[in-house]
């Protein structure tokens, strides 16, 4: 059985949920390997919708193992409540649901630090979810940090303690309120170690073993290639490694292991926070594309940015993951456009370049060459074939393929589970092997 690794190819919501819960059943487990409760998916169960930021939403699918890897920085308050809502749905989570010991804990300071941080950033904020993931990652990194495991440790204070100098000096220094007292966030800690403890392992042993047994594994990305710390738009990222490579590091799973890549590209571009966007629209179809798409965030209910497909940063994302099969979300988000845009290259000081310029002032100056193509002012939700979608949306996904240098193997065409075209022959079917036929049919 094959093991594959799901990623955004964009800036982020670019409809992996969705894919996830789509061919998850093709696999055993499903892992989430870096991030926390910043990103973010709205579910749709037993005719409830809730949003799952933490939990897989593998979990929603009976027997179906799922991870939080060592890689994630995990608020345990958001994990306890996210269970909550899942238990509260009779979804039973016994046994199945298990978190690295090894994965950092977000606590309240990271929070407190992140909002701070913002705020004296002024102008240049980087518009983060205001959770907390940069501090908990800094805290990582600087080995100050609490892993999970270590709830429970016996010298929890003075853990806390070590960090808790560094985040008094930084609030004062910034002007911000008091930290939350480390008596009380010791309390904190010492409850979650306790609610905690059923669901903790060495999550890297669990699927080590799991391999070993044959069983394969989707590796679940969060957000998207542009939000890359080390390979994004960099400071306006993310602090964790959202491609391909951040699947071994925050799982603890071998690259020899990964059998394949599957990106997940929107039809066009959105994008939330601050940062560089060469394709953004200020004007009516950037409104058009917010509205029509429902572009506000799952985690924030910021709206987002909009903008037409850039293949630069397509093919940027490819190269980083790997990209083997492309699912290309909301199509039928562009069915009313008289004509679809789709940027090929960037010019930058007279120069036509191919690739995102790693200088922040570079791309904030380059400026997208576009291909214009005729839009197919046709409705196609929920069309399931190919040869059934209008030439020109047929051209617009061929057009795609061509410039991103990479197959799309799924269409999605609505938000719901029956709206998705699968398209056999390619690295997906290759990857589901005799579990695409069953993906087929749970598609409906
Ligand atoms: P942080 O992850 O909260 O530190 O935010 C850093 C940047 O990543 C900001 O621009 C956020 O809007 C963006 N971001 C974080 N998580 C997501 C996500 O799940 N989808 C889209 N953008 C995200």
């Amino acid at each position: 059985m094959a093991n594959a690794i799901i990623v955004g190819m964009q800036w982020g919501d670019e409809g992996k949920g969705k894919i996830v819960d789509l061919i998850c059943p093709a696999f055993d487990g499903v892992v989430r390997y870096q991030g926390g409760h910043n990103a973010g998916h709205t579910v749709r169960f037993a005719d409830r919708h809730f949003s799952l930021h933490l939990i897989p939403s593998g979990i929603l699918h009976p027997g179906m193992r799922c991870v939080l890897g060592n890689g994630m920085v995990v608020a345990p308050g958001a994990f306890f409540t996210e269970l909550g809502r899942l238990e509260e749905a009779g979804v039973d989570p016994a046994g199945r649901l298990f978190v690295s010991n090894r994965a950092h804990a977000l606590l309240p300071w990271h929070a407190e630090l992140d909002q701070a941080r913002e705020g004296a950033r002024g102008p240049r904020a980087i518009g983060t979810t205001a959770r907390g993931i940069g501090p908990a990652y800094e805290a990582k990194a600087s080995r100050h940090g609490l892993r999970l495991g270590d709830l429970a440790s016996d010298d929890l204070e003075a853990l806390l303690a070590a960090q808790l100098e560094r985040v008094r000096t930084e609030l004062a220094g910034l002007g911000a309120p008091e930290p939350t007292p480390l008596a009380e966030v010791a309390g904190l800690c010492r409850e979650w170690a306790e609610r905690m403890a059923p669901f903790l392992t060495d999550t890297e042993v669990l699927l080590f073993e799991y391999l070993e047994e044959g069983r394969s594994l989707l590796f679940e990305g969060a957000q998207g290639a542009l939000l890359d710390l080390d390979h994004g738009t960099y400071p306006y990222v993310t602090s964790s490694s959202s491609t391909a490579g951040g699947a071994c590091t925050g799982s603890g799973v071998p690259p020899t292991a990964i059998d394949g890549a599957i990106g997940v590209l929107k039809a066009y571009t959105t994008r939330v926070g601050a940062g560089p966007f060469p394709t953004e629209l200020h004007d009516a179809t950037g409104e058009y594309l917010r509205k029509r798409g429902n572009e506000f965030g799952t985690t924030t209910g910021r709206p987002r940015r909009c903008g037409w497909l850039d293949t630069v940063v397509a093919r940027h994302a490819r190269r980083l993951n790997g990209t083997g099969a492309l699912a290309l979300t909301k199509l039928d988000v562009l069915d009313e456009l008289d004509e679809v845009r789709v940027c090929t290259a960037y010019e930058l000081d007279g120069r036509e370049v191919a690739a995102p310029p790693a200088d922040l002032a570079a791309l904030e100056r380059a400026r997208p060459v576009y291909r214009t193509l005729p839009g197919w002012k046709r409705d196609t939700s929920g069309v399931l074939e190919f040869e059934a979608l209008p030439a020109a949306a047929r051209d617009y996904v061929a057009f795609i393929e061509e410039e991103v240098g990479c197959r799309v193997d799924l269409i999605s065409t609505g938000p719901r589970r029956e709206e998705t075209q699968v398209r056999g022959g390619g690295l997906l079917e290759e990857l589901l092997g005799e579990r695409f036929a069953g993906v087929l049919e749970e598609r409906g």
